[in-house]
């Protein structure tokens, strides 16, 4: 098997340890992207999902986050992005979810079976982040 980023080997690697296939994690990027994300910023990640006339800010363009960073994917930052949990102390209220938060609730609920519920949490938000690598242009 090719590992294409480091963020996939995190990814086999917790998976691996939590004795979860790989393969199922990594997998999940794309449908992940299409059931929780495309409505806000459009199925390619432009930012022109459904619903993104509701909102008060514009979803941002997923496809650009390393040109508008010096051309260096700025993966700590989406991660956290993502996640959401620090940045609602931080920043008062936001309009993207808090997937950190939902995801958590997701293990909560018990249809899950990976480890603990901070692996789960942060290896889910890889898949993802691994996913927006994927899209960015160049
Ligand atoms: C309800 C609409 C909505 C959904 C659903 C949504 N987002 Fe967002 N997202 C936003 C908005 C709006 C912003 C701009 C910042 C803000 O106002 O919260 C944003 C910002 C972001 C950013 C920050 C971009 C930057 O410039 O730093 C990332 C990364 C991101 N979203 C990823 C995702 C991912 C991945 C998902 C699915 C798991 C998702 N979003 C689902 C509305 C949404």
């Amino acid at each position: 098997m090719k590992i294409h980023s480091c963020a996939a080997a995190l990814a086999v690697a917790v998976a691996a340890s939590a004795g979860v296939r790989a393969a199922e994690i990594i997998g999940a990027g794309p449908a992940e992207f299409e059931s929780r994300c495309a409505v806000c910023h459009g199925l390619a990640g432009h930012g022109d999902g459904p619903f993104a006339a509701l909102l008060l800010h514009p979803p941002a363009d997923l496809t650009r986050l390393s040109a508008d960073n010096g051309g260096e994917f700025p993966a700590a930052r989406v991660r956290r992005m993502i996640d959401g949990r620090e940045a609602v102390a931080s920043h008062g209220p936001r309009e993207m979810p808090v997937w950190g938060r939902e995801l958590l609730i997701e293990y909560q609920r018990g249809n899950v079976a990976i480890g603990d519920p901070e692996t789960y949490v942060r290896t889910r938000i890889e898949a993802l982040v691994d996913y927006l690598r994927g899209l960015q242009v160049p």
